[in-house]
């Protein structure tokens, strides 16, 4: 499997842990304020990483394009940014952090664009974007 795919199912993985912690959280205390953070950890911390390390499985000469590490990395920063801060402000009812969530969010954005930009591309285009011609 490639090193991009491994990532994206690692880090997926502990998004589930937390999304299903965030689901029981709420199942328990009979408080489901928060759901749209526990729908949006699984949503786009599980279930979107899965498939973006499964596209890369399935694609590995885009997967060992720098660009891939690049969308990876854009793509969870924007979600560790994004995730605490959404769940904080519902949770724990602080609205102050929202404009913490919208960068987050912007950033998430961005790295789905770059996915977008891999996955029109040719194998052949993504590389000559990201890796320097060999002399
Ligand atoms: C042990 C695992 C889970 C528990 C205990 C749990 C629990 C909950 C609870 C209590 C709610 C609030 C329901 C409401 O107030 O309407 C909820 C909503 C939601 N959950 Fe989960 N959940 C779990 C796993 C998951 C997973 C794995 C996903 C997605 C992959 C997911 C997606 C959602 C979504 C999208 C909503 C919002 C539904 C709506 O708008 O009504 N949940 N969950």
């Amino acid at each position: 499997m490639p090193r991009v795919s491994e990532l994206f199912f690692k880090t997926a993985i502990v998004f589930l842990i937390l999304g299903i912690g965030a689901g029981l959280q709420m199942a328990i205390s009979g408080d489901h304020g928060a759901f749209p953070a526990h729908a949006h950890i699984n949503l786009l911390g599980w279930v979107t990483s899965a498939i973006f390390g499964g596209y890369y499985g399935l694609n590995p000469a885009k997967a060992e394009r720098r660009i891939a590490m690049i969308h990876y990395g854009l793509y969870t920063v924007g979600l560790v940014i994004m995730l605490p801060a959404l769940y904080w402000m519902l949770a724990a009812g602080h609205p102050e952090i929202e404009p913490v969530v919208a960068i987050g969010s912007l950033i998430v954005a961005a790295a789905v664009l770059t996915f977008a930009f891999i996955v029109f591309s040719s194998a052949e285009t993504v590389r000559s974007a990201t890796v320097a011609p060999a002399q």
